[in-house]
């Protein structure tokens, strides 16, 4: 550690950068399912964590908690435009584009990349700065409509049938709002969806109860977004962060990234920009007022401080005094073991709530805890 040197962080401001750092390559890029880890990204976790330099770099990092996802979406985004760079050659999803380098096979060894990313990073500390201080974790992850579905499908049904009028709360890009124009494929439980749309979603069911799943989806009046900063499918820098955001490892998101935005870029989602508090209100207000009112959060709830999130859930009770309406939530809260998907139904008397499933955060399992249809 750098002792005394003044171009770093104080000792315990580094120690907690640290602690963060660590904590999150062995928990998060580093999870025991092979399918939702990062070996690359474990890996430099456990260097960065002991490197001043480094821990220097990302010290103003608005969204402390985010940190390490800010800093592999920062260099990830810069090394995409640039993957000729060395360091690509460590990024499974570059290295198809990295000529072999002194026939060493690609991807390079990940317990080698520390010396090679490191020097990426301080060549582009400014640019780096300026991108874990500007940007968000905001990842538009469209697999989650996966689990989303069934809960749609059940608010239907428990609205007899009567269109949906749809909020989504911290929407991004506007991925998940479009979950019915993709089709749907959970193994034993069935399909779902248009079997001619573009994009199939696989969602594997675990557990003794498959979900149940529609026969035809429900009809959706209307549908709106609104997020701190919406992202347009049209800005070339915007998806390119979108993008930057997956994990090198993990190439079957890309794809869906990809089919998802050009399904988006035909019918860009309309995403109302600013803080929920602010602007949900009015949207509760304006609903079609025979639909089924139905808001939806997705790993966005879980950003929020625990005021911001009671306010928004505060607009909620109280648009229930003027109509029923309902909340399907995915998030995953840092005191919970695993994610949740809740159905939360509001009416002028009280709020009742219900566990529908445990699920895999990118959307690859679910399993169904709620009433069969
Ligand atoms: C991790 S992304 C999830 C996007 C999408 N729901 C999904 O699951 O793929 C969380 C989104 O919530 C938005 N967000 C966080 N706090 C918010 C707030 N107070 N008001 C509106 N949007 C917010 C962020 O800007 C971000 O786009």
């Amino acid at each position: 550690m750098s002792g005394g040197d003044p171009r770093h962080l104080p000792a315990a401001a580094q120690a907690d950068l640290a602690e963060r750092i660590a904590f999150h390559g062995q928990n998060i890029y580093g999870a025991a399912a092979a399918f939702n880890s990062s070996p690359l990204y474990a890996r430099l976790c456990l260097d960065i964590a002991a490197d001043p330099d480094l821990l220097t770099l990302i010290a103003d990092a608005d969204r402390a908690a985010q940190v390490a996802n800010l800093l592999f979406a920062a260099v990830h985004y810069l090394l995409l435009a640039n993957p000729s760079h060395p360091l690509a050659a460590f990024f499974p999803d570059l290295t198809d584009r990295t000529p072999a380098i002194d026939g060493r096979e690609l991807p390079r060894p990940a317990a080698e990349a520390y010396p090679v990313f490191r020097a990426f990073c301080l060549e582009h500390a400014a640019a780096i700065r300026h991108l874990v201080t500007t940007r968000r974790v905001q990842t538009n992850e469209v697999r989650r409509c996966a689990i989303l579905l069934p809960a749609f499908a059940l608010v239907s049904r428990r609205a007899g049938g009567r269109p949906l009028a749809l909020i989504e709360i911290g929407a991004s890009a506007g991925l998940l709002m479009l979950w019915d124009q993709y089709r749907y494929d959970y193994g034993p439980a069935g399909t779902a969806g248009d079997p001619a749309a573009p994009l199939l979603l696989t969602c594997e069911p675990r557990g003794p109860h498959l979900p149940s799943l529609p026969t035809t989806l429900p009809t959706v009046v209307s549908r709106i977004g609104l997020d701190l900063n919406p992202i347009d499918v049209r800005d070339d820098n915007a998806m390119r962060w979108l993008r930057a955001l997956i994990w090198p490892e993990h190439a079957d998101r890309v794809q869906m990234l990809e089919a998802a935005l050009a399904v988006a870029r035909q019918q860009p989602p309309h995403i109302v920009a600013g803080n929920a508090t602010q602007t949900l209100p009015a949207l509760l207000a304006a609903a079609p007022p025979d639909a089924a009112l139905c808001v939806y959060s997705s790993y966005a709830l879980n950003q929020m401080p625990a005021d911001v999130r009671q306010r928004v859930l505060a607009a909620l009770t109280a648009a229930a005094h003027a109509r029923d309406l309902y909340r399907i939530s995915q998030e995953w809260y840092g005191q919970q073991a695993q994610p949740r998907l809740e159905l939360f139904t509001y009416t002028a008397a009280e709020t009742r709530s219900e566990l529908l499933a445990h699920a895999e955060s990118h959307g690859r399992w679910i399993e169904w805890l709620g009433p069969n249809m």
